[in-house]
C-alpha cells in the first residue's frame, strides 16, 4: 500500500482541516451545528473536522448510493457517478432550524452533492453549508460548489483517509493515488 503515490500526507491533513474548524467556528458566530457526514468515505474527515471546530456541535450520518451498482458490481462501476443517486440512511433528527453542515469527503461530478442538497433543504434547516475535503473540479457536471474546501486535486482516483476502492484502502492514514481508475 505504502507504494501507492502519496497525493496528501496526514500531516498536510491535519493542518488543513485545523484550518477549515476555524473557520467554520468564525462562520458560525456561536450558534450551534449539526454536521451531516456522507457515509462511509466522510467519517475519518468528520470525526477529524468536529474536534477542530469550537461550537455547540452534533453529528448524523446519511448514505447514500448510485442507481446501476449494485454490490459486486465491477469496480469502475462502484464509484463512478450514474446521474442517479438513492438515499440508503436518513438523518436521524430533524434538520428544521438548525445549522447544518453537509460533510462530504469528495465534490466529484456534483451528482451526489445536487442530490443531498435538495434532501436537506426539504425540512427548512436556519442555515445549510458544504464542507468537502477534495474536489475535483474538472469533473464537474452540475453546478453546485462547496463553502469549505480542503484541497483542490486533478482528476485521478485517490483512496486513504476514508476513501476507497471497492471498500479497500480506507484505513490508509494518508491521501494517495490508485493508478489505472477512470471514470
Ligand atoms: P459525484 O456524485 O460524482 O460528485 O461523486 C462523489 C462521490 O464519488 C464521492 O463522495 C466519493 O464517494 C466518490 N468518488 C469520487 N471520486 C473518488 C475517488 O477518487 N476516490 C474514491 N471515491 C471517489
Ligand atoms: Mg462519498
Amino acid at each position: 500500500m505504502e507504494q501507492l503515490k502519496l497525493l496528501i500526507s496526514r500531516d498536510q491533513i491535519a493542518t488543513r482541516v485545523a484550518e477549515m474548524g476555524k473557520q467554520i467556528t468564525t462562520d458560525s458566530k456561536g450558534e450551534p451545528v449539526v454536521f451531516v457526514g456522507v457515509l462511509k468515505g466522510a467519517a475519518m474527515f468528520l470525526s477529524d473536522l468536529v474536534r477542530r471546530v469550537e461550537v455547540n456541535a452534533s453529528f448524523d450520518f446519511i448514505s447514500v448510493t448510485s442507481y446501476g451498482n449494485p454490490a459486486g458490481a465491477k469496480q469502475e462501476k462502484t464509484w463512478a457517478s450514474t446521474g442517479e443517486v438513492r438515499l440508503t440512511k436518513d438523518v436521524e433528527q430533524s434538520l428544521r432550524g438548525k445549522n447544518v453542515i453537509l460533510v462530504e469527503d469528495i465534490l466529484d461530478t456534483g451528482l451526489t452533492l445536487a442530490f443531498l442538497k435538495r434532501l436537506l433543504l426539504g425540512p427548512q434547516p436556519k442555515s445549510f453549508r458544504v464542507a468537502v475535503l477534495l474536489d475535483k473540479v474538472a469533473r464537474r457536471k452540475l453546478a453546485v460548489e462547496a463553502d469549505y474546501i480542503g484541497f483542490t486535486i486533478t482528476d485521478e482516483f485517490v483512496v486513504g483517509y476514508g476513501m476507497d476502492y471497492a471498500e479497500q484502502y480506507r484505513n490508509l492514514p494518508d491521501i494517495r493515488v490508485l493508478p489505472g481508475v477512470s471514470a
